[in-house]
């Protein structure tokens, strides 16, 4: 069955290497579908490029964060425009598999894609270098869930990094309104709560009862270059195959 990686991506220096990094590990996957899709009106032809040389099944979307969220003050709803827009694809071209969404940025272990296509409902596992504790994870007991550990609970009741969990195609289709808000830092638990008929316990616990850090928050460091920056300059124009 497919694997579906719903991948937000926004224009900036640090967008070619991301996606490399991650179409690298991608590369290295079975039967994986990339959804990536750039908060952007107008798809960079510098991702089209790295997309079609890495042999990958993609498909290349845009979906533009509103403007009245863009033009807001503080913290924004990153990659919600791009995730909504990947779950539209999934419920007009999916029947089954299993989806997750990757931050373009995110590192993955090859063993996260064997352990999220078990799940059946939604799944669940630990991820590094997330929040202030350094570790967002369920906590399991005796094999079984019994709460949350996460540097920011904020009254959450479902306190997980965006890279913490996994849904079941067949389970999304059978909730024709699962969405995610733009509610900066309530992403995640937005979303999960919309599959309402779901509950906490019924989590599926991966990743050894999640003993396992598979997926870490990692954050490229922005590189601010003092003189103009001509984007070209970043592509590299003899572009060959990456795939073997
Ligand atoms: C954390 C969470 O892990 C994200 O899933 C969540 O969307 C984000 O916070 C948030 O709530 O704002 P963080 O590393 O802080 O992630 O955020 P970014 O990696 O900067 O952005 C998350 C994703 O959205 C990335 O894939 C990024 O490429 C994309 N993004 C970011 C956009 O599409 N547009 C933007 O303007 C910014
Ligand atoms: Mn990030």
């Amino acid at each position: 069955l497919p694997l579906y990686i719903i991948t937000p991506t926004y224009r900036r220096p640090e967008q070619i290497p991301e996606l490399t990094r991650m179409a690298h590990t991608l590369m290295l996957v079975e039967n994986v579908h990339w959804l990536v899709i750039e908060d952007a009106k107008i798809a960079t032809e510098a991702v089209t490029k790295l997309l079609n040389r890495t042999g990958l099944r993609f498909d290349h979307l845009t979906a533009p964060m509103p403007d009245k969220y863009k033009q807001k003050k503080g913290a924004k709803p990153r990659g919600v425009s791009n995730r909504n827009r990947g779950l539209k694809w999934i419920r007009a071209n999916a029947t089954d598999g299993v989806f997750y969404f990757a931050d373009d940025d995110n590192t993955y272990d090859l063993d996260l894609f064997n352990e999220i296509r078990k799940t059946n409902k939604v799944s669940m596992l630990p991820v590094g270098l997330c929040t202030k504790f350094g570790l967002s994870s369920p906590i399991v007991k005796d094999g079984k869930f019994i709460g949350f550990y996460d540097g920011w609970i904020a009254g959450r009741k479902f306190p997980v990094d965006m890279a913490s969990f996994a849904v079941n195609v067949k389970f999304l289709l059978q909730r024709p309104n699962a969405t995610m808000p733009y509610r900066a830092g309530f992403e995640e638990d937005g979303f999960l709560r919309s599959l309402a008929p779901f509950e906490p316990r019924e989590i599926e616990l991966l990743a050894n009862n999640c003993t396992r850090v598979l997926a870490w928050h990692t954050q490229t460091k922005k590189n601010e270059p003092s003189a103009p920056l001509d984007m070209k300059l970043y592509y590299s124009t003899n572009l060959v195959d990456l795939k073997k």
